[in-house]
């Protein structure tokens, strides 16, 4: 029988992948359910296995399905076809990037366990040595902040305390951004793995995992990898024959932007309302349950494994130091080809949208780039150029986050946009300080008499002097980021932002 693989992920399932699946089933097929390769623009892209090569089709549809099948494609590859993409390893799109943390994903079901390799060699190495591997690597946190790692690990092993934890954020967010949850999808061994070598260096017998509700898929393919790693020793007693003991959970998350931010994570873990604690202490000090908490977004834990494997050095010696390894980004938007792309840091803009990308899935010309989330910042086509590395993003009041990106074409409004990200900060926003609550909600209606054309200098003085405040007195970087997308759109797109005449 011939073997053919269909993603199981959301985007693909969402594009009708199961009936897909089914009807491959029905016509003989011995149908594997794998994760997304991130090819998005090409899901369903199912890979039909003949002697020691797969070859890929796709986008799939149930009614081309059907044709394939006729076709005979479960008996010969059918190269000439429309829908053939080849062997997808030698897909441009993949072949080009350099993938660690995401080099398993696509390549079998996410419940396979795969050789631990990494993890026996982590856990035979004194937990100093591990932290010191870390820091030589200068893995920073994929979450946002890109704070260095190895500062949050040894500050947890260092604190004396009865207990300490482990939190990974699967929150996830960010507009545009869906890395967490292609990984929990389609490789969630890889985040057990990271978390565990964790567990070992940091001294923490607990991990749990805080998973946006938003993503039932993940949750159910989480909850099976645990009951696996479970039964093969990855998590529980004595992990692969050591003596160290790791306990891992998963919490699902009760739907709120502010539940990503660190804290307020920590809170809704406790059972409480989503709210920010304010700092310090920090987490790694005092966090879940009063106890040292690493708290590290999925990314983050899923690189630790092939840090271990390569030495800190080779994986410091990708990308351009500060910026060191390699950075999960994503592509979204009026984007021709989105999907995730794992390069070394220092990747230019331009060769995202346009090279990885291939420009506007319009046609038109392309106006603008959203980076790092609704509250990340836009740039324009003359910051195309501009390398991406926790440095360069800087330089342009910009940041990377966690690694979103989303294209926009020459029919956006940057006004539409700046009010709709005190919107969302009026929407998400967790009440505790002033800044955040009442200047998301001035800042809009100031927007909306913008956008309206009745607004005089007083309209434009007062959304510099909202930001100006929000920026410098927000307790948490909910408040404090969104002047972000607000001043790089007035300050990259001043025609959007027309005074008027009349008041
Ligand atoms: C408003 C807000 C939302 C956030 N949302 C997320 C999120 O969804 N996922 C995430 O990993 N970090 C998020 N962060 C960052 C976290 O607070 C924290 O820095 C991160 O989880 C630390 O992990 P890292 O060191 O691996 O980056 C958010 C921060 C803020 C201020
Ligand atoms: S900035 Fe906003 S989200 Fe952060 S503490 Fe203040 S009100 Fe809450």
């Amino acid at each position: 029988m011939t073997t053919v693989y269909v993603p199981l992920d959301s985007v693909a399932v969402a594009l009708d992948a199961n009936a897909v699946a089914e009807q491959l089933s029905q016509a003989g097929a011995t149908v594997i359910r794998n994760g997304s390769h991130g090819l998005a623009w090409l899901e369903p892209l199912i890979e039909v296995q003949h002697n020691d090569e797969r070859i890929a089709y796709g986008p799939m549809t149930p009614e081309t399905a059907t044709g394939l099948i006729a076709d005979g494609v479960l008996k010969h590859p059918l190269i000439d076809h429309p829908l053939c993409q080849g062997t997808i390893a030698n897909h441009d799109f993949l072949q080009s990037q350099h993938r660690l943390v995401f080099d398993r994903i696509g390549q079998d079901s996410p419940l396979q366990i795969p050789d631990l390799a990494d993890v026996h060699k982590a856990l035979a190495m004194p937990p100093d040595a591990l932290i010191q591997m870390i820091e030589t690597s200068g893995l920073r946190g994929r979450g946002g902040a890109g704070f260095p790692a190895h500062i949050k690990w040894r500050t947890v092993r260092d604190t004396e305390a009865p207990r300490k934890y482990l939190v990974c954020n699967a929150d996830e967010g960010d507009s545009g951004t869906f890395a967490d949850r292609l990984l929990l999808e389609g490789d969630p061994f890889r985040l057990i793995e990271g978390m565990v070598i964790a567990g070992h260096a940091t001294g923490s017998n607990h991990g749990v995992v805080y998973l946006r509700s938003e993503y039932p898929v993940a949750e159910n393919i989480f909850k099976q990898a645990l009951d696996i790693a479970r039964e093969n020793n990855l998590i529980g007693q004595n992990v692969l024959g050591s003596d160290f003991d790791f306990d891992l959970e998963l919490f699902v998350g009760a739907g709120a932007y502010i539940c990503g931010e660190e804290t307020s994570l920590l809170e809704s873990l406790e059972g409480r309302r989503g709210q920010i604690r304010i700092k310090p202490p920090v987490p790694a000090v005092s966090g879940l349950l009063s106890m040292p908490t690493l708290v590290h977004n999925v990314i983050s834990f899923a690189a630790v494994p092939a840090i271990v494997r390569l030495g800190g050095e080779t994986y410091r010696d990708l990308g351009i130091a500060p910026s060191s390894g390699t950075m999960s980004f994503q592509l979204a938007g009026n984007i021709k080809r989105g999907g995730l792309i794992e390069v070394p840091f220092g990747i230019t803009l331009r060769e995202m949208v346009e090279g990885y990308g291939q420009g506007t899935l319009s046609g038109r010309p392309f106006k603008t780039v959203q980076i790092g989330g609704p509250l990340g910042a836009y740039l324009s086509q003359q910051d195309l150029d501009a390398r991406l590395t926790y440095e360069s993003m800087t330089e342009l009041g910009a940041g990377i986050g966690h690694g979103g990106l989303v294209v926009f074409d020459d029919t956006v409004d940057l006004a539409v946009q700046a009010r709709y990200a005190f919107e969302f900060c009026e929407l998400e926003s967790c009440g505790k300080c002033t800044p955040c609550r009442i200047g998301s909600v001035r800042g809009k209606e100031t927007m909306d008499q913008i956008i309206s054309g009745r607004a005089s200098s007083q309209e434009f003085n007062m959304i510099n002097d909202l930001c100006e405040v929000m920026d410098r007195t927000s307790l948490c970087q909910m408040g404090g980021m969104t002047p972000i997308p607000v001043r790089s759109a007035m300050e990259r797109f001043p025609e959007d932002f027309v005074q008027g005449t009349s008041a």
